[in-house]
């Protein structure tokens, strides 16, 4: 099928603009500060930076946070390994928060309890497109003295108690992979009102260029001073995660739509909460007063004990619906950890690690083998309201 509504925008004019610039040797050229601008302010953020996925803009946040060797980062189990993969590329520790059993999200209670003089930054993520706790973070976070980035790669434009969720945590992180509301393909995006870290993240995501600046990915800012033998080009540790300008041509004019694109989601996840009405055994995420949730997906928790997980889906498939997704294993009983492959990085470090098996984080451990996401990721009713329908006729199948 001709998947035209997601690129029906100003993806070929743009995208054209930079094919007809011929590229510029070792700069990150117009289209990147574009969409940089574009997306700042969209989410009311004083800077924003281009990366090449929602991973390295993880990385480039706990360097910019000065997280290091041995430092500790809570973070919840319940996410894609992305968070502990930056984490442990640091040869920092991830320390693990249990989640909230309604809302899926980072427990500030347990994060409270998982604070140590070894923290150095708090990593929540908001999860399925629902922005996580964000004040009693915040306040937890200042009363340490150490900075939360907030991972919303799921979770565009989404509002926290009534405020965008865009400037509130230190660091703002977006995916741009295929799934998310917005896309370049594969792609990632950082916000922030603080100059330094805006800096550091970009240094850090272009090798360590001394010459760049907050809002400006220019290398070579003088031709002459460049091209002198004696000119030193790099003064801080950085890797190359920059964003091609063809990717950032798309994001401008994605972000352009990005409001439709989010009320798509929000009406489609409206729909299968309709499907569901009042069947108790499907209990949707749960989303507090003030809060609007974006919906990367519609999840729910299925509490069926005598149809199983993989029936009730295989249902769902034959009435003509999409494979339900599961949610990720828990990172801390994914196989990476459980080997302890990652102790190689630092053994000093991760010595006397041991996450054990069961019982680290209990609300997540239950929740997470029942989490069923329904896709948001449709452009018109002919695609979503057959999978609506199927949702309904599932539910009235097992009745
Ligand atoms: C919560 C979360 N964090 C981080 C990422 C990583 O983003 P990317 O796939 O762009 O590296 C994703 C997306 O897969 C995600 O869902």
């Amino acid at each position: 099928m001709k998947n035209t509504w997601r690129f029906g925008g100003n993806e070929l004019k743009y995208l054209r603009e930079v094919v007809d610039s011929g590229f510029g040797s070792g700069t990150s050229g117009s289209m990147n500060n574009r969409f940089e601008q574009a997306f700042a302010e969209k989410t009311g953020a004083k800077y924003a930076v281009t990366f090449n996925s929602g991973t390295s803009t993880l990385h480039a946040a706990l360097h910019a946070l000065d997280v290091n060797a041995g430092d500790e980062v809570i973070v919840p189990p319940l996410t894609v390994i992305s968070n502990i993969d930056v984490i442990f590329a640091q040869n920092a520790v991830p320390v693990f928060a249990d989640v909230d059993k309604d809302t899926f999200n980072i427990d500030p209670a347990d994060i409270k309890r998982k604070i140590t003089p070894r923290t150095k930054a708090i990593m929540p993520v908001s999860l399925y497109g629902l922005s996580c706790d964000l004040d009693p973070i915040m306040d937890m976070a200042k009363e340490h003295g150490i900075h939360v980035i907030n991972d919303a790669a799921e979770a565009h434009m989404a509002v926290y108690k009534k405020r965008p969720i865009g400037n509130i945590a230190d660091i703002t992180s977006y995916s741009l992979e295929n799934s998310k509301h917005i896309t370049t393909g594969d792609g990632g995006i950082v916000v922030t009102d603080n100059e330094e870290f805006a800096i550091k993240m970009r240094k850090f995501g272009s090798l360590g260029y001394a010459a760049m600046k907050s809002g400006d990915g220019r290398i070579r800012i003088n031709k002459d001073i460049f091209q002198d033998p004696a000119y030193k080009r790099h003064d801080t540790l950085g890797l190359n995660y920059r964003m091609p300008e063809v990717a950032a041509a798309l994001g401008l004019a994605q972000i352009e739509r990005i409001e439709k694109f989010i009320d798509i989601r929000i009406k489609i996840a409206s729909l299968y909460k309709e499907a569901i009405g009042k069947c108790s055994y499907l209990v949707p995420q749960y989303v507090p007063e003030g809060y609007v949730n974006t919906y990367w997906c519609y999840t729910v928790k299925y509490e069926r004990k005598d149809v199983s997980w993989q029936d009730f889906r295989k249902k769902y498939i034959e009435f003509g619906g999409d494979g339900i997704y599961a949610a990720w294993a828990l990172s801390y009983l994914e196989t990476l950890v459980l080997s302890k492959a990652y102790k190689k990085r630092a053994p000093y470090y991760y010595k006397d690690i041991d996450y054990g098996t069961a019982g680290l984080c209990p609300a997540a451990e239950a929740i997470q083998p029942t989490l069923m996401q329904f896709v948001t990721n449709y452009g018109s009713e002919d695609e979503y309201l057959p999978k609506v329908e199927a949702l309904r006729k599932t539910i009235k199948y097992f009745k």
